[in-house]
């Protein structure tokens, strides 16, 4: 088994040999009798790794006094016994019906202060002392019984922290919002300082006050919202904390996850409501989950997603091997039109997360429901049966997987850097701005798919930004003044920075920074903007080097030694700079006044990767995925087709998809993939070749 850093710096055995395989395995929906067919079932795929357990809380505890492990023993057994490891989870994602009608201050209470029913699933406040405490007794049993298990390879905590209960505005979490604040703050005079709280009238007199910022009359104060996030980040990340001491003190050396949505959203935030760049360094390995597929969502652009969740998900890991702990073989059954995938999707989005660094491939579920909410969701072993495509498709997947082997372990290198920061996402999702349409993921992600020729990684802004050619800021609205430091010292050690549009803005108690616009990067890029003029959704702007622009422009003027690249060719800003370089120490500071079309955020991409002495072109067409995993024991070429037509891509080793040697030009039909096993180290880019 190869093994990577836990967050402790400690060698992490990975779960299993190889790229694990597997899913969530839900027994306790099914009679006993079928387990052992499930258990030959996983032998037949290579599935080698199940997450158990997870919503069983109700089965394990049916009562407040009554408990019964009897049933998990005899799963865990017979996974052991066919060789099967297990990521079990604390069960404590769901709380059972008894203890949330004994204790109706558990279930979570929203903006307008309804407290949400029994009847779904994780009602519970991240605040409640009672949840804690029931959810640490539950823990306590499941590590004391199943910390020796053999079969046991790593710990689940909950399960999605944050996916359904991410804000709970009841008095437990008022209390604990203020706490919180107490910790942050200190006294009241601080608070009132952070919030600016003399607009409005806010100024608070007494800690009672502060409350959390629940439906009210119009916008609220924007640092109390912001607080709020950070808190509600916070608060599901303490209950991970507590569960993970507990596991800690009992079994010491099993690596504890919990399941992140990286890249997933949630209806409040397109990054979601988990700071996870915080919550990653808690994490002894990094796991994510991923349902944003195309093209059943006829979603031309899932795979970039996808792509752009996947480089995040290894930024914050650090570089590390991440483990990709669900996704959908097929149907999900919450989107509004739940259409199966069609024939090699479910591999390619499989091998695209393994391409980023995925050492493991799992989902949800082993064995598809016959009851419950979630009966229409794809699954392993789907309602037709094993003699189904699906079922041929997935032993397929387990073995090209086994013969992955050896790739795990191997890194993703990217020259490529590009800068999200939670905060400002949730900031500029805030009434009040400049522009509801200026989102820094949705210009993140753009960004990213304008450099998909080379590989980027997508990383939080305490990263270490000096092994990147390129850096990429995109929109980070909040930055101190450490942040700036440290991005423009990238610039004077070599690096060309890329900032665009909205960045630099505020401090991190989001008051602006005064003097002009873009405040703390005003220096660095020899820009000065006094006000912007935000676009609607409809218009554009046209630049002199023929790229459209939309969504923003603003009335820059530049310093003498910053070279103006495009400027605006119409209407009262005719003749402004729209995109500017400036050269800084051994590199070079670019600004980017506006939000250009694809095609042009891909010809300043071209632009900006030639002055770095990278060949943007060299590597990928934006809809075939070419990435490079590299270790001590050799390299593998990923090579994805996304598109509708056939594609040749000059490469030379052995194909681990179809076991082909090729050494020259390697045809993919449309859909297809292959991953190759390079007889030499890669270094150079392969060349896609005209389609075929
Ligand atoms: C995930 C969740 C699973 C299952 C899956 C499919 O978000 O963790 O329990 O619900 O989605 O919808």
């Amino acid at each position: 088994m190869h093994t990577a850093s836990d967050s402790r710096g400690r060698h992490l055995r990975w779960p299993t040999r190889g790229i694990s395989f597997g899913g969530d395995y839900n027994p306790e929906q099914w009679p006993e009798a079928v387990w052992q067919r499930d258990v030959e079932l996983m032998r037949e795929a290579c599935v080698d790794f199940v997450t158990v357990g997870v919503f069983s809380w109700a089965r394990l505890q049916p009562t407040p006094e009554t408990w019964d492990f009897g049933w998990l023993d005899r799963v865990l057994d017979l996974l052991h016994d066919g060789g099967v490891r297990v990521d079990l989870a604390t069960a404590t994602a769901s709380p059972p019906p008894w203890l949330t009608a004994a204790h109706p201050e558990v279930r979570p209470v929203d903006e307008r202060g309804y407290r949400y029913e029994i009847g779904s699933r994780q009602t519970w406040s991240p605040s409640s002392p009672i949840y804690r405490d029931h959810s640490l007794t539950l823990v306590e049993k499941m590590a004391v019984r199943y910390g020796g298990h053999p079969a046991l390879a790593l710990w689940h905590v909950s399960n999605e922290l944050g996916c359904h209960n991410s804000r709970c505005y009841s008095p437990d979490s008022a209390r604990a919002f203020r706490r919180w604040l107490q910790r942050r703050y200190g006294d009241l005079t601080e608070l009132n300082r952070a919030w600016g709280t003399t607009f409005w009238s806010q100024h608070y007199s007494a800690w009672d006050e502060v409350v959390p910022p629940a439906a009210s009359t119009t916008f609220g104060n924007p640092t109390h919202l912001l607080d709020w996030r950070r808190f509600c980040s916070d608060a599901l990340l303490d209950q991970y904390l507590a569960e993970r001491e507990v596991l800690r003190r009992i079994t010491p050396d099993v690596p504890v996850t919990t399941n992140f949505m990286v890249g997933m959203g949630s209806p409040q935030s397109l990054a979601g409501d988990m700071n996870y760049a915080q919550w990653a360094p808690e994490q002894d390995l990094v796991s994510t989950d991923h349902y944003l597929v195309g093209p059943a969502t006829g979603d031309g652009a899932a795979h970039h997603r996808l792509s752009f969740s996947a480089d995040l998900t290894r930024g914050i890991a650090g570089s590390q091997p991440w483990l990709l702990m669900e996704h959908s073989t097929s149907a999900v059954n919450w989107q509004p039109v739940n259409r199966a995938k069609t024939p090699g999707e479910m591999l390619r989005n499989s091998l695209a997360h393994v391409a980023r660094g995925a050492d493991g491939v799992a989902f949800f579920q082993f064995r598809a429901s016959q009851a419950g909410a979630e009966k229409f969701h794809s699954a392993l072993v789907p309602h037709a049966g094993t003699d189904s495509a699906r079922w041929r498709e997935v032993v397929q997947l387990g073995a090209v997987l086994r013969r992955l082997e050896p790739v795990a372990g191997s890194r993703v290198e990217a020259p490529v850097g590009i800068l999200f920061d939670w905060e400002s996402q949730w900031a500029c999702e805030q009434d009040g701005h400049p522009s509801r349409l200026m989102q820094p993921m949705t210009i993140a992600e753009q960004m990213h798919r304008a450099f998909a020729g080379v590989t980027c990684d997508v990383v939080p802004p305490d990263a270490d930004l000096g092994r990147y050619s390129v850096l990429v800021v995109p929109a980070m609205y909040l930055c101190s003044d450490e942040e700036a430091d440290r991005i423009s010292a990238a610039a004077r050690a070599g690096a060309q920075v890329l900032v665009t549009a909205f960045s630099g803005i505020a401090d991190r108690d989001d008051h602006v920074r005064l003097g002009g616009y873009p405040g703390a990067f005003g220096d660095l890029l020899g820009v000065r903007t006094e006000e912007f003029f935000p676009l609607g959704a409809d218009e554009t702007v046209a630049l002199d080097d023929g790229t459209t622009a939309r969504v923003w422009t603003e009335y820059l003027t530049v310093a003498e030694d910053v070279d103006v690249l495009a400027r605006h060719t119409e209407g009262h800003l005719q003749g402004v700079p729209a995109v500017t370089r400036r050269p800084v120490g051994d590199g070079a500071a670019w600004y980017l006044a506006t939000v250009p079309d694809m095609r042009g955020l891909e010809r300043l991409a071209e632009t900006i990767c030639a002055t770095a002495g990278l060949d943007l072109h060299a590597g990928q067409h934006s809809d075939v995925e070419i990435v490079r995993r590299q270790g001590e024991n050799g390299s593998w070429l990923f090579v994805l087709n996304h598109t509708n037509e056939k594609v040749t891509v000059d490469v030379s080793g052995t194909d681990l998809v179809t076991e082909r040697v090729v050494d020259g030009p390697l045809t993919l039909e449309p859909g297809n993939c292959a991953v190759i096993r390079e007889d030499s180290a890669g270094t150079g880019a392969p060349t896609r070749k005209a389609d075929a």
